[in-house]
């Protein structure tokens, strides 16, 4: 495969930003009609140099080849003209406007006289969303989409050009397994077409099952590249971090305390139903399910964001009623969303005030016991988590997108709530970053809090619950310890093929 004439070639590239040199004289190239994965940890120069390659960075040296030739690209709408569309990481659309207009941005068809074209503009963004089976049409406020939507639409306007590579940055990150199965098979149409396909992802399942080579990089160096068919996730990841991976679970085995969390009969409407569990000090529960299960909905009413239809909520053995955010952080509570982007951040002030920033008015006078030294905070957590960036002085926006989900979760970790709930803690984040997340939160249980883990991951659940429920349509199917729990009776209960009930 690797003697065919490349669809284009990056030579030598050469980015910097002040003190950090994004990416070091790397080369790459995509071959017509091949998947090739770009790997790295946070912050490796992933991003950057497919922004080089889509036209919205200019590299301070090195060459983009196209057809042989030199190409100066200097804005992604050339790029677009020369084939090269990019699907971004950060979803880059304008709300307010409608779906069709924004796939065709700066490209509306136009009648005579210059006026817009609506009927034929609505009638080519249908054809194309009918091909990716989606629930909304051209005329929907791209506002109103669900992030999984939004991203559905920034993959219809992949499909709106004669493409000559298509740029995939993380493109799962939020969506559901049926769009996964859409957007693969769009990869496959695509790939037939002899497009070439560049695919970036922290997950390894997707990378062996859908791409042909691997080019990794690592601190914005080139490593290797790697046959997808003849490689192995120990090898990749050795690229990636230079060293194995210790997945070993930390052995420390510590006390589990008194139940901190107890829920009875919970229901809230259609979202969720009879639900009942307890949470000990020490202990870690793994939440897991199908994307819709209903996890995040039990998550977001014990944080107060949404009021329970039926059903009672005790901490320490008192019934109480969480009336906001501000009140669950007043009872000691508190959630990392699922959502990062939309609930975590400021992009436009610094690393240091991020984290720091107070969530919710009043947080100072709960019980917790905040940290204060605030560029202390900022260092103890740069380090545990391993956030790359020069200092507390750089602006959250410029950080790597897993390095900002860092961002999000320490300023969480660093309130010390005693009942922490974390909703997919590593979306985005690199395997060696992961066990490091894994760990913390290990840890966290073994100084005594309380700690639910959601995860659509498997091997994540498995890897941090001392306990498992297993959620399918609303309810709970089933309540695993860690010694009794397998691969098959997981997968069986949130597929509603067994439950306690049944038993
Ligand atoms: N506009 C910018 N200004 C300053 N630094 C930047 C800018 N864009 C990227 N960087 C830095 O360049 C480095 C590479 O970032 P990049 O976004 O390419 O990482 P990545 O490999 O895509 O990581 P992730 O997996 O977290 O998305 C990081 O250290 C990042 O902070
Ligand atoms: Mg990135």
């Amino acid at each position: 495969m690797s003697t065919q004439k490349p669809a284009l070639r990056l030579e030598g590239i050469l980015k910097t930003f002040p003190g950090v040199r994004a990416l070091d004289n790397v080369s790459f190239s995509v071959i017509p009609g091949e998947v090739h994965a770009l790997m790295g940890e946070n912050g490796a120069g992933k991003s950057t140099l497919m922004k080089v390659l889509g036209g919205l960075y200019q590299p301070d040296d090195g060459q983009i080849i196209i057809d042989e030739q030199p190409v100066v690209m200097t804005s992604p709408l050339q790029a677009k003209s020369k084939g090269i569309v990019f699907i971004h990481q950060e979803l880059s659309l304008a709300e307010e406007l409608t779906v069709a207009e924004n796939i065709y941005l700066g490209e509306l068809p136009h009648k005579s006289f210059g006026r817009v074209d609506w009927k034929k503009l609505h009638a080519q963004t249908d054809s194309i969303l009918q091909r990716l089976k989606v629930g909304f049409n051209a005329k929907t406020r791209v506002g109103e989409l669900s992030i999984a939507n939004q991203q559905m639409v920034e993959i219809a306007r992949a499909l709106t050009v004669e493409a000559k590579a298509v740029i995939f940055d993380e493109p799962t990150a939020s969506l559901t397994d049926a769009e996964k199965v859409v957007l693969f098979d769009v990869i496959t149409d695509l790939k037939s077409h002899g497009v070439g396909i560049i695919y970036i992802s922290h997950r390894m399942e997707e990378i062996f099952k859908i791409t042909d080579r691997i080019s990794v990089l690592r601190d914005g160096q080139y490593r290797g590249t790697l046959n997808t068919a003849e490689t192995t996730d120990d090898e990749i990841t050795q690229l990636m971090i230079g060293r194995k991976l210790d997945l070993s679970r930390n052995a420390s085995h510590h006390e589990v305390g008194d139940v901190a969390l107890e829920v009875r009969e919970l229901s809230c409407g259609a979202l969720f139903k009879n639900i009942d569990f307890e949470v000990r000090r020490g202990e870690v529960v793994g939440f897991y399910g199908l994307v819709g299960a209903g996890r995040t909905e039990i998550a977001e009413t014990l944080f107060g964001l949404r009021e329970p239809t039926a059903g009672q909520i005790y901490l320490d053995g008192a019934e109480v009623t969480i009336h906001s955010p501000a009140d669950a952080i007043a009872k000691g509570i508190s959630l990392v969303p699922e959502d990062r982007k939309g609930q975590g951040l400021v992009l436009g002030m610094n690393c240091r005030d991020n984290m720091t920033l107070p969530q919710v008015e009043g947080l100072k006078f709960g019980p917790f016991v905040a940290e204060t030294d605030e560029v202390a905070i900022f260092d103890k957590y740069k380090e545990r988590l391993d956030i790359r960036t020069p200092g507390w002085k750089q602006t959250v926006g410029n950080l790597s997108g897993g390095n900002q989900q860092k961002i999000v979760i320490a300023k969480w970790l660093s309130m010390h709530p005693s009942i922490l709930i974390v909703d997919e803690p590593t979306r985005g984040i690199d395997v060696g970053s992961k066990s490091e997340i894994h760990n913390l939160i290990r840890e966290l249980a073994s100084q005594g809090y309380a700690v639910i883990v959601i995860s659509s991951e498997m091997p994540e659940v498995l890897h941090v619950s001392d306990r498992i429920i297993a959620m399918y349509s609303g309810e709970i199917m089933r309540t695993f310890t860690s010694d009794e729990v397998t691969e098959d009776n997981l997968i069986q209960a949130i597929s509603g093929i067994t439950s306690n009930r049944a038993a």
